[in-house]
């Protein structure tokens, strides 16, 4: 019985080391492509799609989770074969699924999140693989910012007080105020800038309040005028192909087989699969075209490289004025490089569309009883401040509050 027993262990021995020498690429389930949109605006639909290469085996099931909950599962063995779970933000059309692409004909600020498939094999070999990818929901602003404390006139010494409020959007948005169109320093203690308000869930609202005293440098020809921006930056980053390189002919020099690479991501060029100790690496990345132009970085086995390893390159420049950026990454081989034989690099590019919404330009005049007299002194200003609130609204003013009022009703 005891060498029956001993017998088998060998054999599993055996057979288990046959299986790990069998050149895996030759066998092996992939996984080919994990294609989820990086940026969705808000309501818009999407296929999320998992594609794989069983090769020679079976498959089991596909299973999709959103930062790490299933929602979705497909299990040809089942009936029906493909099953969803309710989950926040997750909105599946089962008739237009199929397989391992999902459709969803909505979505919603929940939708945000890494999304995960896992495909994995039968019996007997039960492999997994799986990919990630990351998904951002964006809202625009539905309207340009607002200007609110307003007065038609002021006094030279009084306060201008003033705040301006974005309509919600998602991320927020970064505000600027110009004065007779130049930009108020960021820092300027003229502003006040409360953190963004949540409101509704998943939106925010920025304001950026601007105080400061109304003097005759502020007013040209009797008026000034002021205005606010509002800047949404809506930044998502892909990832190149992982390469992983060796430091022996012996270690099979393969790309990193559970993470696939993305279509738009950056691509890496130049490299050798093995490196020995002492060896120059010298490779470039390439980001895909885009306007403004892509920032790169690269990762020696996920830590971020230093910036003395890194050669900025000239962009390509695409005649509609779309850039491809390019960032070598030069260095000597060091022991310390590898881990278990192996040094993984990759290389990163982070796109971002930046939006911009100006106000109407608001118009605001000195008060009449200032306008001759250029210099008049902090007393004397004072006294004119009561007067100069009764002042009548001038016709232009009127004229851009109504286009402001048109402008928000066709919106
Ligand atoms: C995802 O799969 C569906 C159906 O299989 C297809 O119509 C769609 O074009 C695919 N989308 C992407 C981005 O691959
Ligand atoms: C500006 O106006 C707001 C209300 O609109 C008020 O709360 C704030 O105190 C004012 N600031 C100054 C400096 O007058
Ligand atoms: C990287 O790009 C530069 C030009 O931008 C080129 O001169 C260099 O040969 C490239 N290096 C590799 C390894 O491809
Ligand atoms: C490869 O690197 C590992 C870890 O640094 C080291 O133990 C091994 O001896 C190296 N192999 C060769 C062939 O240089």
């Amino acid at each position: 019985m005891r060498s029956y027993g001993y017998q088998h262990l060998r054999m599993f021995r055996v057979l288990a080391l046959i299986l790990l020498a069998l050149p895996q690429a030759t066998i092996s389930l992939k996984l080919r492509e994990v294609s989820v949109p990086a940026v969705v605006i808000k309501g818009d639909d999407v296929w999320l799609n998992c594609t794989y290469d069983l090769e020679k085996e079976t498959l089991y099931s596909i299973k999709w989770h959103k930062n790490n909950v299933e929602f979705y599962r497909y299990i040809p063995a089942d009936n029906p074969p493909g099953q969803k779970y309710e989950l926040e933000g997750i909105h599946i059309d089962l008739t237009r699924s199929n397989e391992g692409n999902i459709y969803m004909p909505t979505t919603d600020v929940n939708s945000e999140g890494i999304y995960r498939c896992e495909v994995s094999s039968e019996a007997p070999i039960f492999r997994t693989v799986r990919g990630e990818r990351e998904m951002r929901i964006y809202v625009n602003p539905s309207t340009k910012p607002q200007i609110l404390g307003t007065k038609a006139h002021y006094g030279i010494g009084e306060t201008v007080n003033l705040t301006c409020k974005s309509a919600p959007s998602r991320p927020a948005a970064f505000l600027k105020w110009l004065i007779n169109g130049v930009e108020v320093a960021p820092r300027s203690n003229k502003l006040y800038r409360p953190q963004p308000v949540e409101f509704p869930a998943g939106l925010f609202t920025s304001t950026l309040v601007l105080t400061f005293p109304a003097t005759h440098e502020h007013f040209y020809d009797g008026k000034m005028t002021v205005q606010c921006e509002a800047i949404i930056s809506q930044a998502h980053t892909l990832r190149s192909e992982e390469i992983t390189i060796t430091n022996s002919t012996r270690a099979s020099a393969a790309t990193a087989g559970d993470i696939d690479s993305m279509k738009d991501g950056p691509k890496i060029s130049g490299g050798k699969n093995e490196y020995q100790v002492g060896e120059t690496v010298d490779v470039n990345c390439t980001a895909s075209k885009s306007q403004p132009p892509a920032e790169l970085h690269w990762y020696i086995n996920d830590k971020e490289v230093r910036s003395d390893y890194l050669m900025p390159r000239p962009p390509i420049v695409y005649p509609g004025g779309e850039e491809s950026t390019v960032l070598g990454l030069r260095f000597e081989v060091k022991s310390r490089h590898f881990q278990k034989s192996e040094m993984r690099l990759r290389c990163t590019a982070t796109l971002s569309e930046v939006k911009k919404m100006t106000s109407e330009p608001l118009e605001v005049e000195i008060a009449q009883q200032q306008r001759s007299d250029l210099h008049v002194d902090q007393v004397n200003a004072e006294s004119v401040q009561s007067k100069s609130t009764t002042c009548k609204i001038s016709i232009q003013v009127i004229r851009s509050l109504l286009l402001i009022l048109i402008l928000w009703s066709s919106l």
